[in-house]
């Protein structure tokens, strides 16, 4: 594989980025009404080039079309420099055919895009320590992000799927499978995102039980010697990598990890900012001929049905989400930051959903969390980004 030249840039470029919103199933459509909120008032303030369509995504367009991924969807995500999603409420689908189901599924639509980095960062905003089950020396200095690998692994490996035995009963199969050049690009990429961050990269494989994972980690140390020495290089088991995310999680920069580490290893993170409903993430592909990115942005958490419909979910993960959107795809920094500077801004003015809030202390719905964030904008002008 030839190297890149710079493997994390997006260029701003002046052609208008377009946005397809999809809400999905659960709290989606809830907390994505936040952050387009959020998006198009800052598209507004900072006289940016982006445009939005809204879309039915899952159980919203079985019901509208009949058909989970419907000819105008597939178009309307062709069009899209961007898609931002909600959640999909994959559990909730009984009564669609598995092969319409795998075909409108998220894995299905990240493999379309060619999605093969998902970034997750994670921090602990500092009005948020009480909120979190940890101590506060222990979240002190949080500031890490995940690569996780979104195209590889067992999610997409085959053989799969449930077959009897000749003998009687069934057998469950799935293959975890990654190629030299799946563990290159996503490894390329997290050397690269750690080169500009503070130089140092764990990459997490289970090289001590998976032949893939042996493979994993003779790529990323023969990549680091070629190309990457500057960048300082461990690499940690998947299991201890979970207690050290517990334990000390501010020894980490950025994490390397493949699919499912990486899902499972995320969402156990969720408790260093807090809450899961903190979490927004960015999936990337490879540059296209254009030399833009195609790109996901969504929150880490999914549907949520234990909270669906009742107007209290936490909308900062998607929130956060369209910062990485502005980052990622727009090219525009400052209002990126902008934007996180407000969730802070909010959160440091004590706006609490009930996820991230104290017991008896006061909170706030979805919407009104949406208007906090709004109202900090106003107190963080696009210049001081
Ligand atoms: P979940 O992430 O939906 O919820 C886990 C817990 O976190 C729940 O108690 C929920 O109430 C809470 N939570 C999540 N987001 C929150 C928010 N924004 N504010 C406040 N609380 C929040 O995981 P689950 O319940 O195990 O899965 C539900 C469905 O979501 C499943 O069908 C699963 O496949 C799907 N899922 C989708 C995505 C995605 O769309 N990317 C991610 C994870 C799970
Ligand atoms: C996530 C989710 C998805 C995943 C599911 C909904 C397919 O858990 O984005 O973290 O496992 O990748
Ligand atoms: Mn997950």
């Amino acid at each position: 594989m030839p190297p890149e030249q710079d493997v994390t840039s997006t260029p701003a470029g002046t052609r208008p980025v377009h946005v397809l919103a999809l809400g999905g199933d659960g709290i989606g459509p809830e907390v994505t009404a936040q952050a387009l909120r959020v998006l198009r008032h800052v598209v507004a303030e900072d006289g940016l080039l982006v445009t939005v369509e809204e879309g039915l995504f899952g159980l919203a367009a079985w019901r509208a079309h009949g058909t989970l991924l419907s000819a105008a969807m597939q178009e309307a995500e062709a069009r899209a420099d961007a898609v931002l999603f909600g959640a999909v409420d994959s559990l909730g689908r009984k009564g669609i055919p598995e092969e319409e189901r795998r075909r409108g599924g998220l894995l299905a639509m990240r493999r379309r895009l060619g999605l093969f980095a998902n970034l997750r960062p994670v921090r602990t905003d500092s009005a948020l320590e009480e909120a979190s089950p940890y101590k506060a020396r222990v979240l002190r200095g949080v500031d890490l992000v995940f690569v996780r690998e979104l195209s590889g692994g067992v999610y997409f490996g085959e053989p799969r799927g449930v077959e009897p035995m000749p003998g009687g009963g069934r057998r469950g199969v799935n293959t975890h499978v990654y190629t030299e050049d799946q563990i290159v690009r996503a490894a390329r990429f997290a050397f690269a995102l750690a080169r500009g961050r503070r130089g140092r990269l764990t990459s997490v494989d289970k090289a001590n039980v998976m032949e893939a994972g042996a493979l994993w980690r003779g790529i990323v140390t023969a990549l680091h010697q070629d190309e990457f020495r500057d960048v300082a290089l461990d690499h940690m088991l998947a299991d201890t990598c979970a207690l050290m995310l517990s334990r000390d999680p501010a020894r980490f920069d950025v994490i390397l990890t493949d699919n499912l580490f990486g899902d499972v290893l995320s969402d156990a993170a969720g408790a260093l900012a807090g809450s899961l409903g903190m979490l927004p993430s960015a999936s990337l592909s490879a540059p296209t001929v254009q030399g833009r990115r195609r790109a996901l942005y969504e929150p880490v958490h999914g549907s949520a049905p234990d909270i669906a419909g009742q107007g209290v979910a936490n909308p900062l993960a998607a929130i956060l989400s369209v910062a990485l959107l502005l980052r990622w795809t727009a090219g525009a920094e400052a209002s990126a930051r902008r934007v996180e500077a407000a969730v802070a801004a909010a959160l440091g003015a004590g706006a609490r959903t009930p996820d991230i809030a104290l017991p008896g202390e006061a909170t706030l719905g979805t919407a009104a969390m949406g208007d906090a964030v709004l109202r900090a904008l106003e107190r963080v002008p696009a210049e001081t980004g």
